[in-house]
Protein backbone atom coordinates (compact mmCIF):
# COMPACT_ATOMS: atom_id res chain seq x y z
CA UNK A 1 0.00 0.00 0.00
CA UNK A 2 2.90 2.90 0.85
CA UNK A 3 3.41 3.67 -2.60
CA UNK A 4 0.66 2.46 -4.61
CA UNK A 5 -2.02 4.79 -5.71
CA UNK A 6 -5.78 4.19 -3.83
CA UNK A 7 -8.77 4.59 -5.36
CA UNK A 8 -12.23 4.70 -2.48
CA UNK A 9 -15.01 4.09 -3.71
CA UNK A 10 -17.78 5.96 -1.79
CA UNK A 11 -21.12 4.50 -2.52
CA UNK A 12 -22.98 6.31 -0.24
CA UNK A 13 -26.14 5.71 0.56
CA UNK A 14 -27.21 3.41 -2.97
CA UNK A 15 -27.33 -0.23 -3.63
CA UNK A 16 -28.93 -2.86 -1.73
CA UNK A 17 -26.97 -6.16 -0.48
CA UNK A 18 -27.58 -8.03 -3.64
CA UNK A 19 -26.26 -4.91 -6.02
CA UNK A 20 -23.35 -4.87 -3.90
CA UNK A 21 -22.55 -8.59 -4.63
CA UNK A 22 -22.92 -8.34 -8.09
CA UNK A 23 -20.89 -5.54 -8.56
CA UNK A 24 -17.88 -6.76 -6.04
CA UNK A 25 -17.57 -9.94 -7.63
CA UNK A 26 -17.14 -8.47 -11.00
CA UNK A 27 -14.89 -5.71 -9.66
CA UNK A 28 -12.76 -7.99 -7.80
CA UNK A 29 -12.37 -10.44 -11.38
CA UNK A 30 -11.00 -7.60 -13.09
CA UNK A 31 -8.87 -6.45 -10.41
CA UNK A 32 -6.47 -9.55 -10.17
CA UNK A 33 -4.04 -8.19 -12.82
CA UNK A 34 -4.08 -4.77 -11.49
CA UNK A 35 -2.00 -4.78 -8.25
CA UNK A 36 -0.26 -2.16 -8.47
CA UNK A 37 -3.88 0.05 -7.51
CA UNK A 38 -5.33 -0.44 -4.24
CA UNK A 39 -8.97 -0.32 -4.17
CA UNK A 40 -10.87 0.89 -1.43
CA UNK A 41 -14.94 -0.13 -1.53
CA UNK A 42 -17.09 1.84 1.09
CA UNK A 43 -20.68 0.46 0.95
CA UNK A 44 -23.16 0.85 3.29
CA UNK A 45 -23.78 -0.90 6.83
CA UNK A 46 -26.23 -3.34 5.03
CA UNK A 47 -24.09 -4.52 2.19
CA UNK A 48 -20.78 -5.26 4.70
CA UNK A 49 -21.20 -8.78 5.92
CA UNK A 50 -22.64 -9.30 2.79
CA UNK A 51 -19.81 -8.78 0.51
CA UNK A 52 -17.09 -9.66 2.61
CA UNK A 53 -16.17 -12.42 1.42
CA UNK A 54 -14.57 -10.98 -1.89
CA UNK A 55 -12.25 -8.89 0.55
CA UNK A 56 -9.18 -11.35 0.28
CA UNK A 57 -6.50 -9.69 -1.76
CA UNK A 58 -3.88 -7.33 -1.32
CA UNK A 59 -5.50 -4.89 -3.17
CA UNK A 60 -8.83 -5.17 -2.65
CA UNK A 61 -10.06 -3.65 0.66
CA UNK A 62 -13.30 -3.05 2.39
CA UNK A 63 -14.59 -0.12 4.17
CA UNK A 64 -17.25 1.84 6.12
CA UNK A 65 -18.62 4.91 5.77
CA UNK A 66 -19.21 5.91 9.33
CA UNK A 67 -19.10 4.61 12.87
CA UNK A 68 -19.69 5.05 16.42
CA UNK A 69 -17.25 5.92 18.80
CA UNK A 70 -18.37 4.12 21.84
CA UNK A 71 -17.70 0.29 21.94
CA UNK A 72 -21.20 -0.97 22.43
CA UNK A 73 -24.44 0.48 24.55
CA UNK A 74 -28.06 2.57 24.22
CA UNK A 75 -27.11 4.35 20.75
CA UNK A 76 -29.65 3.38 18.87
CA UNK A 77 -29.21 3.37 14.95
CA UNK A 78 -25.56 3.43 15.43
CA UNK A 79 -22.54 1.26 14.46
CA UNK A 80 -19.64 -0.13 17.12
CA UNK A 81 -16.22 -0.43 15.53
CA UNK A 82 -16.43 -4.07 16.66
CA UNK A 83 -19.48 -4.76 14.86
CA UNK A 84 -17.20 -3.57 11.68
CA UNK A 85 -14.31 -5.18 12.64
CA UNK A 86 -16.19 -8.62 12.15
CA UNK A 87 -17.88 -7.48 9.11
CA UNK A 88 -13.91 -7.66 8.14
CA UNK A 89 -14.25 -4.08 7.50
CA UNK A 90 -10.36 -2.48 7.02
CA UNK A 91 -11.25 1.46 6.60
CA UNK A 92 -14.11 3.56 7.70
CA UNK A 93 -14.62 7.25 5.97
CA UNK A 94 -14.96 9.93 8.82
CA UNK A 95 -15.83 13.32 8.82
CA UNK A 96 -17.30 13.65 5.31
CA UNK A 97 -18.78 16.50 4.65
CA UNK A 98 -22.14 14.93 4.08
CA UNK A 99 -22.09 14.04 8.28
CA UNK A 100 -20.49 17.69 9.11
CA UNK A 101 -23.29 19.70 6.52
CA UNK A 102 -26.45 17.37 6.99
CA UNK A 103 -26.12 15.53 9.74
CA UNK A 104 -24.29 17.92 11.85
CA UNK A 105 -21.95 16.09 12.93
CA UNK A 106 -18.72 18.22 14.75
CA UNK A 107 -15.00 18.44 15.43
CA UNK A 108 -15.34 17.00 18.57
CA UNK A 109 -17.17 14.44 17.53
CA UNK A 110 -15.54 13.83 14.59
CA UNK A 111 -12.00 13.49 16.41
CA UNK A 112 -13.31 11.14 18.98
CA UNK A 113 -14.21 8.70 16.28
CA UNK A 114 -11.04 8.88 14.54
CA UNK A 115 -9.54 8.49 17.80
CA UNK A 116 -11.46 5.33 18.53
CA UNK A 117 -10.90 3.69 15.00
CA UNK A 118 -7.28 3.76 15.31
CA UNK A 119 -7.60 2.55 18.80
CA UNK A 120 -9.65 -0.42 17.60
CA UNK A 121 -7.42 -1.04 14.76
CA UNK A 122 -9.76 0.39 12.21
CA UNK A 123 -8.15 3.15 9.66
CA UNK A 124 -9.63 6.55 8.95
CA UNK A 125 -10.14 7.79 5.11
CA UNK A 126 -10.59 11.26 6.79
CA UNK A 127 -12.25 13.94 5.03
CA UNK A 128 -12.00 17.72 4.77
CA UNK A 129 -12.68 20.29 2.86
CA UNK A 130 -13.85 24.10 2.80
CA UNK A 131 -17.46 25.37 1.64
CA UNK A 132 -17.42 27.58 -1.28
CA UNK A 133 -18.37 30.85 0.51
CA UNK A 134 -15.87 29.84 2.66
CA UNK A 135 -12.98 29.66 -0.16
CA UNK A 136 -14.73 33.12 -1.59
CA UNK A 137 -13.78 34.57 1.48
CA UNK A 138 -10.49 33.85 1.58
CA UNK A 139 -10.70 31.66 4.71
CA UNK A 140 -9.78 28.16 2.91
CA UNK A 141 -6.60 27.63 4.95
CA UNK A 142 -8.03 28.65 7.87
CA UNK A 143 -11.02 26.39 7.44
CA UNK A 144 -8.80 23.91 6.46
CA UNK A 145 -6.63 23.98 9.41
CA UNK A 146 -9.50 24.17 11.57
CA UNK A 147 -10.31 20.40 10.17
CA UNK A 148 -7.26 19.20 10.62
CA UNK A 149 -5.48 19.94 13.23
CA UNK A 150 -7.54 18.40 15.99
CA UNK A 151 -7.02 15.45 14.43
CA UNK A 152 -3.06 15.52 13.58
CA UNK A 153 -2.48 16.82 17.14
CA UNK A 154 -3.78 13.88 18.70
CA UNK A 155 -1.54 11.13 16.38
CA UNK A 156 2.33 10.73 16.07
CA UNK A 157 3.70 10.40 12.43
CA UNK A 158 3.20 6.77 11.69
CA UNK A 159 -0.41 7.15 13.10
CA UNK A 160 -0.89 9.77 10.80
CA UNK A 161 0.90 7.73 7.83
CA UNK A 162 -1.77 4.70 8.97
CA UNK A 163 -4.39 7.03 7.80
CA UNK A 164 -6.03 8.67 4.96
CA UNK A 165 -6.72 12.10 4.01
CA UNK A 166 -9.28 13.19 1.78
CA UNK A 167 -8.96 16.43 0.33
CA UNK A 168 -13.16 16.71 -0.81
CA UNK A 169 -14.07 20.52 -1.47
CA UNK A 170 -17.73 21.19 -0.45
CA UNK A 171 -18.18 22.66 -4.05
CA UNK A 172 -17.02 20.03 -5.83
CA UNK A 173 -18.78 17.09 -4.46
CA UNK A 174 -21.71 16.14 -7.15
CA UNK A 175 -21.72 18.84 -8.57
CA UNK A 176 -19.78 18.24 -11.94
CA UNK A 177 -16.92 20.81 -11.07
CA UNK A 178 -13.71 19.43 -9.84
CA UNK A 179 -11.21 21.68 -8.14
CA UNK A 180 -7.94 22.97 -10.22
CA UNK A 181 -4.91 21.22 -9.55
CA UNK A 182 -3.62 24.65 -8.00
CA UNK A 183 -6.33 24.36 -5.65
CA UNK A 184 -5.71 20.59 -4.89
CA UNK A 185 -2.18 21.63 -4.44
CA UNK A 186 -2.78 24.04 -1.78
CA UNK A 187 -4.71 22.09 0.44
CA UNK A 188 -2.68 18.90 0.32
CA UNK A 189 0.34 21.14 1.08
CA UNK A 190 -1.66 22.10 4.48
CA UNK A 191 -1.81 18.80 5.24
CA UNK A 192 1.56 18.11 4.77
CA UNK A 193 2.82 21.11 6.68
CA UNK A 194 0.99 19.75 9.76
CA UNK A 195 1.22 15.88 9.10
CA UNK A 196 4.76 15.51 7.71
CA UNK A 197 5.60 14.45 3.77
CA UNK A 198 4.79 11.20 4.15
CA UNK A 199 1.03 11.19 4.58
CA UNK A 200 -0.80 9.74 2.18
CA UNK A 201 -3.59 11.94 0.30
CA UNK A 202 -6.62 11.29 -1.95
CA UNK A 203 -8.70 14.04 -4.03
CA UNK A 204 -12.40 13.62 -3.59
CA UNK A 205 -14.98 16.13 -5.68
CA UNK A 206 -16.66 14.87 -9.31
CA UNK A 207 -13.49 12.57 -10.26
CA UNK A 208 -14.58 11.23 -13.60
CA UNK A 209 -13.08 9.18 -16.59
CA UNK A 210 -13.16 12.32 -18.30
CA UNK A 211 -10.60 14.19 -15.78
CA UNK A 212 -9.07 11.43 -13.73
CA UNK A 213 -5.58 11.05 -16.02
CA UNK A 214 -5.17 15.54 -15.31
CA UNK A 215 -6.25 14.86 -11.76
CA UNK A 216 -4.01 11.60 -10.84
CA UNK A 217 -0.79 13.79 -12.35
CA UNK A 218 -1.17 16.54 -10.26
CA UNK A 219 1.78 16.34 -7.97
CA UNK A 220 0.76 14.84 -4.13
CA UNK A 221 -1.92 13.60 -5.36
CA UNK A 222 -2.06 9.93 -3.58
CA UNK A 223 -5.52 8.64 -5.16
CA UNK A 224 -9.07 9.67 -5.46
CA UNK A 225 -12.05 9.26 -2.74
CA UNK A 226 -15.15 8.92 -5.49
CA UNK A 227 -18.89 8.96 -4.99
CA UNK A 228 -20.75 9.14 -8.36
CA UNK A 229 -18.51 7.62 -10.89
CA UNK A 230 -18.08 4.83 -8.36
CA UNK A 231 -21.30 3.74 -8.46
CA UNK A 232 -20.80 1.75 -12.54
CA UNK A 233 -18.68 -0.74 -12.90
CA UNK A 234 -17.31 1.01 -16.13
CA UNK A 235 -16.40 4.32 -15.10
CA UNK A 236 -14.80 2.93 -11.84
CA UNK A 237 -13.33 0.77 -13.91
CA UNK A 238 -11.85 3.82 -16.29
CA UNK A 239 -10.66 5.51 -13.32
CA UNK A 240 -9.01 2.29 -11.94
CA UNK A 241 -7.19 2.21 -15.72
CA UNK A 242 -6.27 6.05 -15.75
CA UNK A 243 -4.77 5.75 -12.49
CA UNK A 244 -2.90 2.32 -13.34
CA UNK A 245 -1.55 3.90 -16.80
CA UNK A 246 -0.52 7.01 -14.44
CA UNK A 247 1.30 4.69 -12.32
CA UNK A 248 2.52 2.85 -14.84
CA UNK A 249 3.89 5.76 -16.61
CA UNK A 250 5.69 7.09 -13.51
CA UNK A 251 7.85 4.16 -12.91
P1 LIG B 1 -18.67 12.75 -6.15
O1 LIG B 1 -17.53 11.94 -6.74
O2 LIG B 1 -20.03 12.22 -6.51
O3 LIG B 1 -18.50 14.20 -6.41
O4 LIG B 1 -18.59 12.56 -4.55
C1 LIG B 1 -17.38 12.76 -3.92
C2 LIG B 1 -17.50 12.29 -2.53
O5 LIG B 1 -18.22 12.85 -1.73
C3 LIG B 1 -16.75 11.09 -2.15
O6 LIG B 1 -16.73 10.92 -0.79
Amino acid sequence: MRNNHIIAANWKMNKTPQESYNFVKNLRDKLLDKPDVNIILCAPYTSLFYISSFFNSENFDLGAQNMHWASEGAYTGEISPDMLLASSVKWVILGHSERRHIFGETIDEITKKVVRAVREGLRPIFCFGEKLEERREGKTKEVLSGQLSPIIDRFNESDLQEMLFAYEPVWAIGTGLNAEPDQIQEAHHIVREFAGENVRILYGGSVTPANATELINVEGVDGFLVGGASLELESIWKIINCVYNARIRSN
